[in-house]
């Protein structure tokens, strides 16, 4: 793959997108493209890793298996994002798989070049302190839900927290490309009772069903939520 390829690529990443030419041809010498195609493991929970990941095109599930074979989702993550950075910082095993659920294409990052990247640029330290704020925000809310809350209130939760970001990226309220056993594996619970919850929105106006994309009114549902 040609430098100014993998340049450009980097530029996609908000953190690098102010760095001048230079800058990136410095780190584009430190990470490596690979891809990987749907359905395979970029990550195996409890494996010893020394790199992290830069998710340039394509979506992964980030999931925890349970020995009798039970999922749970813990996030799906689009491109531009990273993941792995945790074995990286503590040199703990792998917290969890992360599974290709498209092509996707990813620049790898060794642990030893880590250093040398914040150095060229010290917003990447940043970027992963916040985006470890974010996600232990996402599970305290979900162990608040898990706590205090039933498995429609979840289901609900996790329809409006992912509609909520696709509006944010893209300006539509939509929840795509999940099937109802996805959104099930994120709110903990079954698929029949993420089907029943997602037909009992559709019946009250909440949601609209467009083949596998639901379509959500984003401040009904909030306030079906706050009432429940
Ligand atoms: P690591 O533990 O090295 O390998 C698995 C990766 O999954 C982990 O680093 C994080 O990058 C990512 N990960 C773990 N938990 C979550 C979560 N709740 N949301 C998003 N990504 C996560």
């Amino acid at each position: 793959m040609p430098q100014t390829d993998i340049i450009a690529k980097l530029h996609t990443f908000p953190m690098f997108s102010d760095l001048r030419e230079d800058d990136l041809a410095a780190l584009a010498a430190m990470v490596t493209l690979k891809q990987y195609p749907k359905g395979s493991f970029v990550i195996s929970q409890n494996d010893h890793g020394s790199v992290m990941y830069l998710l340039v095109s394509g979506r992964v599930k980030v999931s925890l298996a349970s020995p009798e074979g039970r999922e749970l989702a813990l996030n799906y993550l689009e491109a531009p994002s990273h993941f792995g950075e945790m074995s990286l910082v503590d040199a703990e095993p792998r917290s969890a798989d992360v599974i290709a659920v498209s092509d996707c294409e990813v620049l790898a990052l060794d642990a030893r070049d880590l250093s040398a990247a914040i150095q060229v640029q010290p917003k990447l330290a940043l970027t992963l302190i916040a985006t470890l704020s974010r996600r232990v925000r996402g599970l305290i809310g979900r162990l608040e839900d898990m706590a205090f809350h039933d498995a429609s209130h979840r289901v609900m939760r996790v329809i409006l927290n992912v509609a909520t970001a696709s509006y944010e990226a893209r300006g539509v309220p939509v929840v795509e490309g999940l099937t109802h056993y996805e959104v099930a594996t994120l709110a903990g619970t079954s698929r029949e009772t993420a089907s029943r919850v997602i037909s009992q929105l559709a019946k009250d106006g909440i949601v609209a069903t467009k083949g596998r994309r639901v379509i959500v009114d984003l401040f009904a549902l909030r306030d079906r939520i706050e009432g429940d």
